[in-house]
């Protein structure tokens, strides 16, 4: 059993609180209000409650800390306080609205620059993962470790796919045709922050994508290096909160999944 820092203890006491109210969205999710946010890119009710919720708690736990989070952006105070809460309340949108029992709060603390600890809750199975630097990377309280699989033809891949309005189809092709061939399988389940917790469980042996945003990222970062996984952008350099791609692997697979990929000639790299 892991023992929890009080950053963790605030941060997953808040994906609780947050998960409840999913939940039960969820149950009705035939009645809940959308609005539309952008060409397939849906805001549900749900999400803005979720958001609410975890503004109100990370903010009275730690109230000098900025926030930056999916729906409402960043705070004020963003470029001055030291740490930040970097929050996706509802990611795997699309799936919940179509259904799906397969999406996620995720939360990460950034401190300096640095992110220092993550949490990533999916609700309707009940796995809460978590992690701080130097401290490894949990499931509900027990140590996890990314696969030791060190062939790519035994290797389950993860990654996102582009849809309506968002990403470059034709360069995602040209990737799935460079990765498929050459592995055991790959997955498209549509939550990046638990794309990221599977590969630091050892559940998929890596992942990429690209056009992601911090708060897809933030919190599942942590998770894969605490779990002695690696992460880059997609050809190597280090990740950063808005960098282009990301692909996180178990220690051994890296090189050779980054190889495999092929590295756009544009700014899109
Ligand atoms: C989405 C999910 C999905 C990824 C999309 C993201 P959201 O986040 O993480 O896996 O492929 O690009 O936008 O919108 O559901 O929070």
């Amino acid at each position: 059993m892991a023992t929890r820092s009080a950053h963790i203890n605030v941060m997953i006491r808040a994906a609780d609180k947050a998960a409840r109210k999913l939940r039960r969205d969820y149950g009705e999710v035939a009645n809940l209000q959308v609005s539309r946010k952008g060409p397939a890119d849906f805001v549900s009710a749900a999400d803005l409650k979720a958001e609410q919720v975890l503004r109100e708690e990370l903010g009275r736990a730690r109230p000098g800390y900025a926030l930056l989070m999916e729906e409402s952006g960043a705070s004020a105070n963003r470029d001055t306080a030291e740490r930040c809460w970097i929050v996706d309340p509802l990611d795997g949108t699309t799936n919940f609205l179509h259904g799906l029992p397969h999406f996620a709060i995720s939360i990460a603390l950034e401190e300096r620059g640095e992110l220092i600890a993550g949490v990533v809750f999916d609700p309707i199975k009940n796995e809460m993962y978590y992690a701080e630097k130097g401290q490894g990377a949990y499931l509900n309280d027990r140590r996890i470790r990314v696969s030791s699989r060190e062939h790519l033809a035994d290797a389950l891949v993860a990654t996102g796919i582009p849809f309506l309005g968002h990403g470059d189809g034709p360069a995602f092709m040209a990737e799935l045709d460079a990765v498929s061939p050459k592995v055991a399988g790959v997955r498209r389940w549509g939550t990046a922050s638990l794309d990221l917790a599977y590969v630091a469980a050892g559940r998929f042996d890596g992942f990429w994508e690209r056009g992601l945003a911090a708060w897809d990222v933030a919190a599942g970062i942590v998770l894969v290096r605490e779990a002695g996984g690696h992460v880059s952008e997609i050809g190597g350099k280090a990740i950063r909160l808005d960098s282009p791609s990301i692909l996180a692997t178990n220690e051994v697979l890296h090189r050779s999944l980054n190889r495999l990929l092929p590295k756009p000639a544009s700014k899109s790299a």
